[in-house]
């Protein structure tokens, strides 16, 4: 949810004496004033009640003329911003990857901000999505905050994970003539992201994970059909009369649903937080439906 701008990928190992960015240590201070201190404060209650709120499973069905015909009524399970760390810990993953696994999707997308600060967590954190399985594959791309510590290190854990990792690149699910799945690595604006669009190499994809929801003004150019994004966490305090009325308003796509011609776009609400406030705003899971109309 937090703008911090993407960085290159260090080559070196994540180690407790490596010298860590402006970036994350802006991070880690606001993590300390916003959350870890007022935690402490209310003796262990703020994150009590945070990690207490169930994490809602949404079920959409969207078609689109460009979506394959080969893949109709394909099932999406989509869940991003995990943030691993101090807010959400091993039993609150172990819930989100049970409520994944509950709906045996064909294929799953997490889109980003696997961890919160510390890529020295993640271990822990592919060893619960090791767990998630579907027959077209896991995928995942990078958000902000995986690029506040060491992006290497996760992309590697995904992928040892058994996951695929997308960093600007595309891939077939389920062999030569399968569903063609792109995923772009964090940017900040739309240029950012149409820039890492065409890093991917191709003319055009039929499901696009992207963390920034700002990527759908270049899929909508592509005509592609879905593409699954978060970064928002739906604002996390909204209006309950309008779930778009929400702290990040000025996010111009900030939570839900959008369309444009055949093209749609997911902002999920994901499934952790920065901040150990959601009003109007649960923590979800989506699964998404794609038909071909
Ligand atoms: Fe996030």
């Amino acid at each position: 949810m937090t703008d911090d701008a993407s960085k290159p990928l260090s080559a070196s190992d994540p180690s407790p004496k490596r010298r860590r960015s402006l970036s994350y240590h802006t991070a880690n201070v606001r993590n300390a004033i916003v959350t870890r201190l007022p935690d402490v404060l209310l003796g262990g209650r703020l994150r009590a009640r945070h990690v207490a709120q169930p994490i809602e499973l949404n079920e959409y069905t969207l078609a689109s003329a460009n979506w394959p015909r080969a893949f109709d009524g394909l099932r999406i399970a989509h869940i991003s911003d995990i943030h691993f760390g101090h807010l959400l810990g091993p039993e609150r993953l172990a819930q989100a990857v049970d409520a994944v696994r509950a709906v045996k999707p064909d294929l799953i997308a997490i889109t980003g901000d696997l961890v919160d600060l510390s890529a020295h967590e993640s271990p822990l954190l592919f060893e619960h999505l090791s767990l998630l399985k579907a027959h077209l594959g896991v995928f995942v791309v990078l958000g902000n905050h995986d690029h506040l510590d060491h992006p290497r290190s996760i992309v590697r854990g995904a992928r040892d994970a058994g996951l695929v990792a997308l960093t600007d690149d595309s891939v077939r699910a389920g062999g030569r003539d399968g569903l063609l799945v792109a995923g772009i690595d964090w940017s900040k604006s739309i240029s950012g992201c149409i820039d890492r669009l065409r890093r991917c190499g191709m003319a055009r994809a039929d499901l696009l994970l992207a963390h920034n929801p700002k990527a759908f003004v270049g899929a909508v150019d592509r005509e592609i059909p879905l593409t699954l994004s978060g970064h928002t966490h739906g604002g996390q305090v909204a209006r309950r009369a309008n779930r778009r009325h929400n702290l990040v308003f000025t996010a111009r796509l900030n939570a839900g649903h959008y369309q444009k011609g055949e093209s749609h776009l997911y902002v999920t609400n994901g499934v952790g937080a920065w901040f150990p406030l959601r009003v109007n705003c649960p923590p979800e899971v989506a699964v998404i439906e794609m038909r071909t109309r």
